[in-house]
């Protein structure tokens, strides 16, 4: 298929926002320098702030400066910038959105672009229905000669009641397979390639069930705390901020069946059915299995309550009722002001019959694959072999396959391959509804047991691996968190 197919304006709103200017912006500039654009294309930024075309581009100019992953050339830019325009108006008012329609319109005739339009919404929540509507009323959506497809931004709801609602207004207007639902996870590389790792290798696929694996441990560690996003982070916490969208399809991709094909819907028809089997929830489980945690220092950040309750470190034991995993457990913990940044997926496989080595060698360490996600990106086998020497001593070695290690290497960001993906229709990276429903159908049941208890935060020094409960979830196992971003977990 030609990338000129796919000729259409981008409506940015939220144009003079942080995602856009650190994330959005720079992924146009790279998909172009790298000729993934098509040629018919260009994006109308959408602000409140009073700025032109010039001056809003200057900025622009600024932030692939700062952020984009390649050095900015000014031949590509010149390009860019002359495909970018800006109209200021509020997201209440009439008269932009019909401003907006006449621009459009302009602009189809200058770029050829038939009409065809995606609308991203990079703005707070409260916005995504507002803006559906008025795109609607404006008559700027399901023109029969043209496609017009939206992506919103996390989060999608604040539970599974506000879910359902926005995803009715949306649904009223954009069909689902218009609309993309971005959790900018799915888009980085090493997420992609889980799914190569585990069905395009025979030495891995075969093992991946209950009968080799002893508990796989998922982690996602930041070492920045709230940042300025007190407002925001208050309502969310790491269960709706981490565990409801990134958590929980870390998990699906890893424990999923093979799919019939690499299909759109058979890749997200087997994600379902992972979540469909989590272990059904009581308050009983929740009290054991879900452990929450806010650093100190928290409550003294910024648009934070001195007496919050908002839990800034999940970890969680899971079960998938199915019988490929059966009674592994699987361990989740994410967190902000934790030791490193890190996230990683690692498999614990079971040790094998307690005789031979295992005799004379009492515990040996177990074999271990790892997935490095964020930010190394990489592959790591940790497995037992012989110390060289005259003794037997076995100790455990290492296969590092680090992917974004080599010279040279610079990989897409995830925003990239989610806008490409959207410009050609692809949605196989962005989350379907029954994955977002069944989602906030497991967290709601964490959340509701959470709102009836009184948590005793701040329960976890910043630079710490978060509250002594988390370690007690694995070790009563018999287990332990394994080290992850090359750091030593001084936990254990
Ligand atoms: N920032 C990130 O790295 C990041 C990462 C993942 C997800 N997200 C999600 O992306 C969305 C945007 O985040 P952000 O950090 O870019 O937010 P932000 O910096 O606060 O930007 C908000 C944008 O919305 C515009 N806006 C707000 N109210 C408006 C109104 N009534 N009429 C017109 N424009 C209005 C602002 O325009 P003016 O400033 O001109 O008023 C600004 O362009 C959020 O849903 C967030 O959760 C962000």
């Amino acid at each position: 298929m030609s990338l000129n197919e796919f000729s259409s304006i981008m409506v940015i709103f939220g144009g003079t926002g942080d995602l856009t200017h650190r994330k959005l912006m720079p992924a146009l500039y790279n998909l172009l320098f790298e000729k993934n654009l098509p040629e018919n294309f260009c994006i109308v930024s959408v602000g409140r702030r009073d700025k032109t075309n010039e001056s809003y581009r200057n900025e622009v100019y600024e932030s692939i400066k700062n952020f984009s992953r390649i050095e900015l050339d000014e031949n590509v830019w010149k390009v860019l910038k002359n495909k970018i325009y800006y109209q200021k108006f509020d997201f209440h008012d009439d008269n932009g959105y019909t401003h907006l329609k006449g621009l459009l319109s302009e602009l189809d005739d200058n770029y050829n672009t038939n009409g065809n339009r995606i609308f991203y919404l990079a703005v707070a929540p409260e916005y995504f229905e507002l803006i559906v509507e008025k795109l609607n009323e404006h008559g700027m959506v399901e023109n029969n000669r043209s496609w017009q497809r939206v992506m919103i931004e996390k989060p999608f709801g604040k539970d599974l009641n506000s879910a359902k609602y926005l995803n009715k207004k949306i649904t009223e207007v954009f069909r689902e397979k218009n609309t993309y639902r971005i959790d900018h996870y799915l888009g980085k590389e090493m997420l992609q390639n889980i799914m190569v790792i585990r069905f395009a290798n025979v030495f891995f696929e075969p093992v991946w069930n209950n009968k080799y694996v002893d508990n796989i441990q998922i982690s996602s560690s930041e070492t920045v705390g709230i940042e300025n996003r007190g407002g925001y982070y208050e309502k969310a916490g790491a269960l709706r901020d981490m565990v409801q969208n990134h958590m929980l399809q870390l998990i699906t991709l890893t424990a999923m069946e093979p799919p019939v094909d690499l299909s759109t819907e058979s890749i997200h028809d087997e994600k379902v059915k992972v979540l469909k089997s989590l272990q059904e929830l009581t308050p009983e489980l929740v009290l054991k299995n879900a452990i929450r945690g806010q650093y100190k220092g928290y409550r003294e950040e910024e648009k934070v309550k001195p007496n919050s309750d908002t839990e800034t470190y999940v970890a969680l034991k899971i079960y998938i009722e199915n019988f490929r995993w059966a009674g592994v457990p699987f361990y989740i913990r994410t967190g902000k002001r934790l030791p490193v940044k890190s996230t990683e997926i690692i498999v614990q496989f079971k040790p094998l019959p307690g005789i031979l080595f295992f005799k004379e060698n009492g515990g040996l360490t177990p074999n271990l694959l790892v997935i490095k996600i964020q930010p190394e990106e990489g592959v790591f086998l940790q497995f037992n072999a012989k110390k060289p020497g005259t003794s037997n001593k076995i100790i455990p070695v290492q296969m590092d396959f680090c992917q974004n290690c080599q010279v040279g290497s610079n990989s897409p960001e995830a925003y990239e391959r989610l806008i490409y993906d959207a410009l050609r229709g692809d949605s196989t990276l962005f989350t379907r509804w029954d994955e977002v429903e069944y989602s906030w159908k497991y967290v709601d049941k964490i959340a509701e047991v959470w709102r009836n208890e009184k948590p005793n935060f701040p329960n976890y020094e910043a630079g710490t691996w978060g509250p002594i409960e988390a370690d007690k979830l694995i070790l009563k196992d018999n287990f332990k968190w394994w080290n992850i971003g090359g750091s030593n977990n001084e936990n254990l």
